[in-house]
């Protein structure tokens, strides 16, 4: 039995959009170690070695229904772990802030997860098991200046999350939102320097922290001992966003 009651865990089908670099390499590589069946998305070029990868690009519906019945092929089953890793910023103050910038980062970091969502869920409904789990951002609740289009989409994401679980909480999925606070990535490599540093004074921990320590809460998450946990927020933030 592999439905949200069962505490003993078999081998999932778990997809990974944006799995070829950053948060979402280090979550698929956590789920293939510890002996799930993995695909990741990955834009251009070929998948990371070990890996098997699809082609997707998430703003694109025909791509991403492509994906997922390329990545089902790939593993003979429906997948039943979701990851909505993809995401990009398009930082910028608000009054300079283009409608193609706020546009372009809605439909990646949150239109991107409905369309995933939205295409997973048939097998998971037909399977009556799921996992959805959606990488949201301690911005998302937190705020960011300059960061208007960012924030707004890792918010959104929490709404989809909980009417995922409104909606199909009975049929044994459930969706979660992670937000990770600030890791160590190409993606926050590119922080001007005084923002990392305020950033790291503001952080309770003191430190920064790996993508292996949000593959870790996923991975969590997707497996038998979090069935009874939907539409809740988990940061991985070092209490960077606590209370919000
Ligand atoms: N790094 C952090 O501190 C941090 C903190 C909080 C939340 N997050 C969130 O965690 C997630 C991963 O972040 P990261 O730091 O690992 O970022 P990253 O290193 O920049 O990787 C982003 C990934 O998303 C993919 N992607 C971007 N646009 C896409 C699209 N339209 N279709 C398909 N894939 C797309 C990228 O693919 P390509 O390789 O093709 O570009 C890449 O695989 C993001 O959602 C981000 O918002 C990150």
């Amino acid at each position: 039995m592999n439905d949200s009651t069962s505490t003993t865990s078999s081998p999932s089908a778990v997809l990974v959009t944006g799995g070829n670099r950053g948060i979402g390499l280090a979550i698929a590589r956590s789920f293939a170690e510890a002996g799930h069946d993995v695909v990741v998305t990955h834009r251009s070029g070929e998948p990371p070695e070990g890996l098997r990868g699809v082609l997707c690009d998430v703003t694109d519906t025909e791509a991403v229904d492509r994906a997922f019945t390329e990545a089902e092929e790939i593993l003979g089953r429906p997948i039943d772990v979701l990851v909505a890793n993809a995401g990009i910023t398009k930082d910028g103050l608000l009054m300079r802030m283009s409608d193609e910038d706020f546009d372009a980062v809605l439909d990646t970091n949150l239109t991107g997860a409905f369309r995933c969502a939205r295409r997973a869920v048939k097998g998971m409904i037909r399977a009556r098991h799921g996992r959805i789990i959606l990488i949201s951002s301690v911005v998302g609740l937190f705020g960011g200046a300059g960061q208007t289009n960012y924030s707004a989409s890792k918010a959104g994401l929490v709404g989809l999350a909980r009417s995922i679980t409104r909606e199909l909480g009975g049929r044994g999925i459930t969706a979660n939102v992670v937000a990770p606070g600030f890791i160590e990535t190409e993606m926050t490599e590119q922080l001007p320097e005084d923002r990392q540093k305020a950033y790291l004074a503001s952080i309770p921990a003191g430190r920064f922290a790996s993508a292996d320590e949000v593959a870790r809460v996923v991975r969590w998450l997707a497996g038998p001992d979090a069935g009874y946990i939907s539409g809740a927020v988990i940061p991985v933030d070092g209490g960077l966003g606590m209370g919000h």
